[in-house]
């Protein structure tokens, strides 16, 4: 039987999963997507082609590969109906290959609303939210009166839909909102319901599956496949920057109960990071840089979010947290991305350790909120150009030992530097 590898990222989103997913998709027959929903925001950079995907699995461009929305994803269907019309006009036929979860959960417009009413409520203690209804949907599965999609096509659907949607109002007037105070993608909650509403006939399009049964005989018929996480180890539920996090098991866990799968079966694991490290939302962001070299990477990178377009904040690489996610997840194989943002820097900095209390430690404290220090390593940039570099032996050799060194700490082989947006700029490292 195989095993299934994983693919994450181990910061706080965006490292560039879907690029590497794209890239990785003709080793495998199958990509399964097992958290999150709407709220994340994969970029894939092909032959001239640019395209963000935020439901759907980023092997989608790769016709004879199976794509799978996995029982532990979330789908908001007027938004999958928007990416399935985009896939359509770039020449994709998704109905082929595209397979969904009957144990996936719905978000539904109401969801949409609690999520900016109960943000309203955070005030200055806000999380950020992409206000996609992560956090209510997720509150209803685990409160066990959530909408999942095989109930969509119950001779109850509507019955159910409405005692839901009946207890969100209620919910909201409690908390002093009445519905028609909100927009919802800048339509009135009456006028996106509807539209959600017979969104649902386009989701019905698509195979329905037991995604556990198909993945399970998938691996038994010796088929391989890749999960593709969503968000970072850092927005973890559980062990993430909480409370200033998304609401699921980003980390290789997550993969056990998102898509039905024993954790003995679980095969290699590719932890995303940036060559910095980014955050979008509130919350702890222990190397964060408010000065000229923060703006330069946010401008060389294009650090603005893929979903909402918000400015990314920018620091330099967090080792400690770094060491954290490899742990958790149990990373294989680490993906070093975006490494061309700091071809034009004299200095590149590496947060080893973090002062707290006077102590330096490695370890992430109960609270990343507290006043931490970091303790930077200087090293020396690469200052130079990397374009149509394809193997690993012809990287400038600084930047090899910035690489060498993220290897040595953590413990882990970089298996591949991403060096531009683009499919074609990849470089795969032999392990030593
Ligand atoms: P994801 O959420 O992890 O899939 O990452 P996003 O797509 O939200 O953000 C990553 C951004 O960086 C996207 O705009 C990518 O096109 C881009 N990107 C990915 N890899 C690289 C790279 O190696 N270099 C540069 N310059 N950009 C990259
Ligand atoms: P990808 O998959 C970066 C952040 C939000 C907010 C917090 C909670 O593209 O890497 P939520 O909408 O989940 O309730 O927001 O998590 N966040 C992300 N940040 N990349 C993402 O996804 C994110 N998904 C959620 O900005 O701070
Ligand atoms: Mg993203």
């Amino acid at each position: 039987m195989n095993k299934i590898d994983v693919l994450l990222g181990l910061q706080w989103g965006d490292e560039g999963k879907g690029k590497i997913v794209d890239v990785l998709t003709p080793q495998y027959d199958i990509i399964a997507r097992f958290q999150g929903g709407p709220n994340a925001g994969h970029t894939l950079e092909f032959k001239g082609i640019k395209h963000i995907l935020n439901i759907i699995p980023s092997g989608i461009f790769h016709a004879d590969k199976q794509n799978i929305i996995g029982n532990g994803v979330l789908i908001e269907p007027l938004i999958f109906e928007r990416e399935i019309k985009g896939l359509k006009e770039k020449g994709v036929s998704p109905n082929d290959n595209l397979f969904v979860s009957k144990k996936a959960h719905l978000i539904t417009a109401s969801h949409r609303m609690l999520d900016m009413a109960n943000e309203l409520a955070k005030g200055q203690e806000k999380i950020g939210s992409t206000l996609k209804g992560i956090g209510p949907t997720y509150t209803d599965k685990i409160a066990r009166v959530g909408l999942r999609v095989g109930d969509i096509l119950r001779s109850d659907w509507l019955e159910k839909y409405n005692d839901l949607k009946e207890n969100h109002l209620r919910l909201l007037k409690s908390l002093g909102h009445d519905f028609s105070s909100f927009k919802i993608d800048e339509m009135s909650y009456e006028e996106y319901e509807s539209k959600w509403l017979k969104s649902l006939e386009t989701l019905k399009t698509f195979r329905f599956i037991n995604s556990e049964y198909f993945l399970n005989d998938a691996l038994k018929n010796g088929q391989k496949i890749l999960a593709e996480g969503a968000q970072g180890s850092m927005l973890d539920i559980d062990f993430g920057s909480y409370p200033f996090v998304t609401s699921s098991n980003t980390i290789t866990a997550g993969v056990c109960s998102g898509l039905g799968i024993a954790p003995s079966n679980i095969g290699r694991v590719f932890g995303l990071c940036k060559a910095y490290c980014t955050r979008v939302g509130s919350g702890p962001f222990p190397t964060e840089l408010f000065d000229e070299t923060g703006d330069k990477l946010r401008q060389t990178g294009r650090e603005f979010g893929s979903t909402t377009g918000r400015p990314r904040r920018c620091g330099w690489i967090d080792i400690p947290a770094l060491n954290y996610a490899c742990m958790l997840n149990g990373v294989t194989d680490l993906v070093v991305t975006k490494v061309d943002v700091m071809n034009d820097f004299d200095v590149v900095k590496m947060c080893t350790q973090y002062k707290i209390d006077g102590k330096e430690t490695i370890q992430i404290p109960f609270d990343l909120n507290e006043k931490i220090e970091p303790i930077f390593q200087q090293h020396q940039g690469w200052k130079s150009n990397l374009d149509g570099i394809s193997s690993y032996n012809d990287l400038p050799n600084q930047l090899k030992k910035y690489i060498e060194s993220i290897e040595e700490i953590t413990g882990v082989n970089v298996a591949i530097i991403s060096i531009s947006p683009d499919r074609k700029d990849t470089i795969f490292k032999m392990k030593k």
